[in-house]
């Protein structure tokens, strides 16, 4: 069975102080059942990340952190970016890749998600990968060829047994941030697709990758998300920077 994971994507919000102070608050909140029943995943800005690790260190919490991008080579002069070695040197464990803000805002392409894909699970970084459709894209009805391609390409050259290990979030652009969400069933229907299109290329990773929901999650949706069969977790923006919030979403019901 898949192991559900919960990931929480702060995006450019919270100082490394800030960051102490959370963590401290997501410790006291979190039951440690809730470690053996799900995944649970920080991914702060690169600046913070130093920071969350001192915590989960000292007091040995069952976390793992993220970070948010990385570049797909070694070494170089790329300024402003940061390479897988970086990452694992802090013990970071994922990474997520093609968030629609990076494809919007930075241009980046399926190629781009793609290249890094293969270098995170080359080096012992889960990705995790995001797809999802626009709102004129949704009403056009074109959201199994939108999803379906970023999936063929963002995977494109891999094998059942990378893609086995890697985590993919659905997240629909038009529920990002807007407090509206995808209805659960929904959800289930978008992300089953979303396993077929894997099995179609790596049967024997289908039943294997996690499959998160991403779009407004919050403290009242959450339960009847991860009530649906495909839905693995959730990767939460908004509702992931309060930690009362973030730890009542890891003990959904
Ligand atoms: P919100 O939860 O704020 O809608 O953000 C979702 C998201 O983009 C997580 O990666």
């Amino acid at each position: 069975m898949r192991k559900p994971i919960m990931a929480a994507n702060w995006k450019m919000n919270k100082t490394h102080l800030e960051a102490i102070h959370y963590i401290e608050e997501l410790r006291n909140r979190l039951h440690h059942k809730a470690y053996d029943r799900c995944d649970v995943v920080i991914c702060p800005p690169f600046t913070a990340i130093r920071s969350v690790q001192t915590v989960v260190d000292a007091d040995e919490l069952p976390m793992a952190v993220g970070a948010q991008n990385m570049y797909w080579e070694d070494s170089g002069a790329f300024t402003g970016e940061v390479s897988h070695e970086m990452l694992t040197k802090m013990n970071v464990k994922f990474v997520i890749l093609g968030h629609s803000e990076r494809r919007e805002h930075f241009h980046e392409s399926d190629e781009a998600v793609n290249n890094k894909v293969k270098t995170a699970l080359d080096n012992d970084i889960t990705p995790i990968v995001c797809v999802g459709e626009t709102l004129t894209e949704r009403e056009a009805g074109f959201t199994n060829d939108k999803v379906g391609s970023q999936i063929l390409e963002g995977l494109k050259g891999l094998d059942d047994e990378r893609v086995g290990r890697m985590v993919i979030a659905y997240e629909p652009i038009w529920a990002i941030g807007t407090g509206r969400t995808a209805t659960p069933d929904d959800a289930q229907e978008t992300i089953s697709k979303i396993r077929g299109y894997v099995r179609e290329v790596y049967p024997g990773a289908a039943d294997a990758v996690r499959i998160q929901y991403g779009g407004s999650v919050n403290t009242g949706n959450v339960d009847d998300l991860m009530a649906q069969e495909d839905v693995d977790g959730a990767l939460v923006g908004g509702a992931s920077l309060d930690p009362v919030q973030f730890a009542r979403i890891v003990e959904y019901e």
